[in-house]
């Protein structure tokens, strides 16, 4: 089990090149993968997550091969995925396993779907249930807490259906917009509020005939042309560094092409609404993306209030967002969170747990927390509950902590961000890893 020692710091300055979009990666993958030809892809986040979705297409006969820097998938075309003759494993992957559960809902062989204990106790009703509705063939085998397999038949064809989704679910969405590539008839998909939408832009840049209208999308069968695609830099890796740079005294930080796809921009609306110096200068979309440079500088920050559709805009930047709490004067409120508690760990029970360690008072509810800030933060030895976004958060939190802090457990960092010691390293912060 490796850890991590960081002293806390008075000046971070440098440029960052934040590694590829998460989300757009796995797509970017699958519908390469299903599309009808090669396509190339640059700056494709080579994390553990996304590593589970190759792999799982290279056990369904794609090609998938790196060279150089570029990724080149040859894509089979909806039709041309081959029977594995292995479990697909998505390892800590909810995107994986939920998006992979509508592709192979659709496919004439059967095939069987597991992930790590983590992914194992996450939810998958929420696909399943309107995947049943469409004449999938899916059940799900449960053998321990931690231990569950998905199986999938052949089906007889499944058909479009109208599903009005309870959550804003970018997974759920995008679970069936992928089934209904392969469904008679339309498929509509509405949910309560917009969640992320690279699955809607990249279908479209592909020639699916799908239509999004607010909170609503409408897609039809369709075949997907392969593409070229460079991909943005994730916003939720650039989030350390907003809020790192926001919280500690001195310097600048440059993230160079991030996504700010108005889907995932919530965590700048909030630090801006904190009283954070982001500067946000946009540069040429990327395959439909918008993309910019942020640039950040210290501030104080006064307390944010998160609640209703701003969610799911900045779900995964919660953990770092409750750090940046921590230093703002007063109380802060996340509402309408419950979905943090079936994330890659139950996020609302973890960051309490952590965040306290610092002398911060933290009030967890069932579906919301509060974070009283602005108390001086300890140095403190945490634990990442395997969950790398807890990892990262509590790195930056031990930037502006009194004395030093060791965090356990960092090897889920390599789920979404490899390079993160080396470029917290890079912009000023004594950090050495330990095994
Ligand atoms: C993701 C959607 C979000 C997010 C996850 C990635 C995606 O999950 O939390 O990290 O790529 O579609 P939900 O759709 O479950 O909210």
């Amino acid at each position: 089990m490796k850890s991590v020692s960081i002293q806390p710091t008075q000046n971070l300055s440098g440029k960052i090149k934040i590694p590829g979009d998460k989300s757009i990666s796995h797509r970017a993958v699958m519908f390469s993968a299903l599309s009808e030809g090669k396509s190339i892809i640059d700056n494709l986040q080579f994390g553990e997550d996304v590593k589970a979705t190759i792999q799982c297409f290279q056990a369904l006969g794609v090609s998938i091969q790196l060279q150089g820097e570029q990724v080149i998938i040859t894509g089979q075309g909806l039709q041309g995925l081959k029977a594995p003759t292995q479990v697909l494993d998505c390892g800590n992957s909810g995107t994986t396993l939920r998006l992979m559960m509508g592709i192979l809902a659709g496919q004439s062989f059967a095939s069987t779907l597991t992930g790590d204990a983590s992914l194992n106790r996450r939810p998958m009703d929420r696909v399943m249930t309107p995947l049943l509705q469409m004449g999938a063939k899916i059940r799900e085998e449960r053998l321990s807490p931690t231990q569950r397999f998905i199986h999938i038949e052949p089906s007889l064809g499944l058909k479009g259906i109208h599903y009005i989704s309870p959550i804003a679910s970018a997974q759920v969405k995008s679970c069936l917009a992928l089934a209904g590539l392969y469904a008679q008839g339309e498929t509509v998909v509405e949910e309560p509020s917009l969640s992320r939408n690279h699955t809607e832009i990249l279908f479209k840049a592909k020639g699916v005939d799908i239509e999004s209208k607010g909170t609503k999308l409408r897609l039809r069968p369709s075949r997907l042309t392969p593409l070229n695609l460079t991909i943005p830099g994730d916003i939720s890796s650039a989030a350390f560094f907003l809020v790192a740079g926001s919280i500690v005294a001195k310097g600048e930080i440059e993230l160079e092409q991030v996504g700010v796809n108005p889907t995932r921009t919530g965590i700048i609306d909030v630090l801006k609404s904190m009283g954070a110096k982001v500067m946000v200068s946009p540069l040429p979309t990327q395959g439909g993306e918008a993309v910019a440079t942020l640039v950040v500088r210290h501030s104080q920050l006064k307390p944010c209030h998160v609640k209703g559709p701003l969610v799911p805009r900045l779900i995964d930047e919660i953990p770092v967002l409750a750090v940046a709490a921590a230093k703002a004067l007063g109380r802060s409120e996340f509402r309408d969170v419950g979905e943090l508690r079936v994330k890659e760990s139950d996020r609302i029970a973890t960051l309490a747990n952590e965040l306290q360690k610092l002398g911060i008072v933290v009030t967890p509810k069932p579906e919301a927390f509060w974070v009283q800030g602005g108390t001086p933060l300890q140095g403190a030895h945490f634990h990442s509950h395997g969950d790398h976004r807890i990892a990262m958060s509590m790195a930056v939190a031990a930037l502006v902590a009194q004395g030093p802090s060791w965090i356990d457990d960092v090897e889920c960092v390599g789920t979404s961000y490899l390079k993160f010691w080396s470029h917290l390293s890079a912009i000023g912060v004594p950090v050495s890893l330990d095994s």
